[in-house]
C-alpha cells in the first residue's frame, strides 16, 4: 500500500485527505493530534502496522506488518449527529459487517456494540474516541482494525476473545484498499441513516448472540448474566436477567457456557 494506491481506491468517496505511514503508534492518535490541528470531515489516517496500537478498555491492539487493514476516520459530527454520538463505533461496525458480506460474500455478525465476529470469533475491532473543547464536540475518531490475512491473528494466548481473519473465512488474501474502499462507501451510506429506524433495524438483524445466555462484564460493576434480546432505540444492549429487561450502556459481551450459574 502506499497514498496513491489508497487515493486511486477511494476516488469518488467524500475522503478529502489521506495520511499513508508505513509504521506509527496508533492511527488514531494521530488522527486525534490531526483534528486538533485543522484535520476536515472525511479526513483518513492509513497505516501498515502500528507499535502500540490501542483497543477498547485500555487494552493493546496488535497491528502487523501487510497483514491487517488499520484505519482511523475523522469526522465533525453535525448537531444532530452529536446527539447519537454513541452510534458511531457501531456504525463502523454495521459497516465492515456489510462489505464483508455485500464484496466477499462472508456471513459476518456485530458483537455489541461494534465487534465484528466471523464464526463467533472476532475478525475487527473498532475504537472510536470524541475529542472535546470544554462543552463542545471537536470531532470524533474512528479506528477501525480488521485481521486480513491469518499473519494478523495474535498467538492464541494472548487473545482474550477467538480471534479469525479474513482469509480464513474467504480463502484467499483480500486486497486491502479495496476493502478500505467497500467499508468507508458502507459508513457514509449509513452516515446519513443514523437516527432513523433503518440503520438500528440493521445493527440488531446482525447482532450475535440473540436469544442466548450471555454474561456482560461492565466496567466498576458486576457482572451481568442474562438472556440477550436486541439493541434498544438508544443504542443500549437489551439483557433479560432473572429479575427484569436491563439495558446496558457498555461492557463485554460473553456468550454463557451451559451449566455456568452466575
Ligand atoms: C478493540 O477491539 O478493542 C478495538 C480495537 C481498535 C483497533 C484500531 S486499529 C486502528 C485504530 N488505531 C488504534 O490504535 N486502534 C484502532
Amino acid at each position: 500500500m502506499d497514498e496513491q494506491i489508497l487515493v486511486n481506491a477511494l476516488a469518488g468517496l467524500p475522503v478529502p485527505d489521506i495520511r499513508y505511514v508505513d509504521t506509527i503508534g496508533s492511527t488514531n492518535d494521530l488522527a486525534l493530534e490531526w483534528l486538533e490541528n485543522g484535520a476536515v470531515d472525511g479526513s483518513l489516517v492509513v497505516a501498515d502496522t502500528q507499535t502500540a496500537g490501542r483497543g477498547r478498555m485500555g487494552r493493546r491492539w496488535v497491528t502487523r506488518a501487510g497483514a491487517a487493514l488499520a484505519f482511523s476516520l475523522v469526522l465533525r459530527p453535525s448537531t444532530v449527529e452529536a446527539a447519537r454520538l454513541g452510534l458511531f463505533s457501531p456504525l463502523a461496525g454495521l459497516a465492515v459487517c456489510l462489505a464483508l458480506e455485500n464484496v466477499y460474500g462472508i456471513r459476518a455478525q456485530i458483537k455489541w456494540p461494534n465487534d465484528v465476529l466471523i464464526d463467533g470469533r472476532k475478525v475487527c475491532g473498532i475504537l472510536a474516541e470524541a475529542a472535546w473543547n470544554g462543552a463542545v464536540l471537536r470531532g470524533v475518531v474512528i479506528g477501525v482494525g480488521v485481521n486480513v490475512s491469518n499473519a494478523a491473528l495474535p498467538p492464541p494466548e494472548e487473545l482474550l476473545f477467538p480471534a479469525t481473519s479474513i482469509e480464513a473465512a474467504l480463502g484467499r488474501i483480500p486486497e486491502r484498499p479495496a476493502l478500505l474502499r467497500a467499508v468507508l462507501a458502507q459508513l457514509f451510506a449509513w452516515r446519513g441513516r443514523l437516527s432513523g429506524a433503518e440503520f438500528l433495524a440493521a445493527w440488531d438483524a446482525r447482532l450475535a448472540f440473540k436469544g442466548m445466555a450471555v454474561r456482560i462484564d461492565q466496567p466498576d460493576r458486576q457482572p451481568l448474566t442474562g438472556t440477550l434480546i436486541g439493541v434498544a432505540p438508544d443504542g443500549e444492549l437489551r439483557v433479560k436477567t432473572n429479575l427484569e429487561e436491563v439495558l446496558v450502556t457498555a461492557g463485554d459481551v460473553r456468550l454463557r457456557p451451559a451449566g455456568e450459574d452466575r
